[in-house]
């Protein structure tokens, strides 16, 4: 277990630092929120302060992205101020071979996919266990609800075929997203038509966002014991 604890770290790593080669001067850059999209990060300030990379601005997906990047000195900067994002770095819980990916296992999916639909080119670092052959096998789709009414989504989502979790905090209170929404964590297991279910999570008031990033990823670094991958859709 520790060798492969091992192996997951240095695969995150090293698809991390693949995508960050892509990031050129001058460029707006999107920083994923995650433990993979960390490595971005930390590789994107080393390089930053390097004086390899000028002119960059970082647009955070979370808040906690924004403090560390804020910590790590990197310049910031707002969508209202840059509405166009060149290049996105972000991690994923579950990646299908056409590349649409299950996010929001941090519980920063509604910023992540503004910031993605945003993007001129969204990259997906991970490693090789994230890969799956269909979306829904190895992780819950996580539905960002209003706290108003989020009951009845969860009999909502069942009705779906989903059993439902309500995220929590390790002190048994409600985990509390940036925006002050729930996150329901829905395990589906295999989704024969992600598309058919985000059209119906979409249509429903009080779900504020999902996990499903269709359609919205350009490529994926995905790195393991059997080397480095570069996928696209
Ligand atoms: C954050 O909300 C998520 O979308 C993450 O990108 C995703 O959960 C992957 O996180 P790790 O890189 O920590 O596995």
């Amino acid at each position: 277990m520790a060798w492969e604890r091992e192996k997951v770290e240095q695969g995150k790593r090293e698809a991390a630092e693949a995508a960050v080669e892509l990031v050129r001067p001058g460029m707006v850059v999107g920083l994923g929120h995650g433990s993979t999209a960390r490595y971005a990060l930390l590789k994107i300030a080393q390089l930053w302060h390097a004086g390899k990379l000028p002119d960059i601005k970082a647009i955070p997906c979370s808040r906690a992205v924004e403090q560390e990047a804020r910590a790590l000195g990197l310049p910031l900067a707002t969508l209202e101020e840059f509405p166009v994002v060149d290049l996105t770095i972000d991690g994923a819980d579950e990646i299908d071979p056409k590349l649409n990916v299950i996010k929001g296992g941090g519980g920063a999916l509604l910023r992540e996919k503004i910031v993605a639909q945003a993007t001129r080119r969204e990259v997906i670092v991970a490693d090789w266990t994230k890969l799956s052959p269909a979306l829904g096998t190895r992780s819950p789709v996580p539905v960002e609800v209003l706290p108003f009414g989020w009951k009845s989504q969860t009999n909502f989502l069942e009705g779906l075929g989903a059993k439902v979790v309500l995220r929590t905090e390790a002190k048994g209170t409600p985990y509390i997203t940036d925006q002050g929404n729930y996150i329901l964590d829905c395990w589906f297991g295999p989704i024969p038509d992600p598309w058919a279910l985000a059209r119906k999570l979409e249509a429903r008031a009080g779900i504020i966002e999902h996990g499903l990033f269709l359609g919205l990823v350009h490529e994926a670094f995905v790195a393991g014991p059997e080397g480095l991958r570069h996928l696209t859709p």
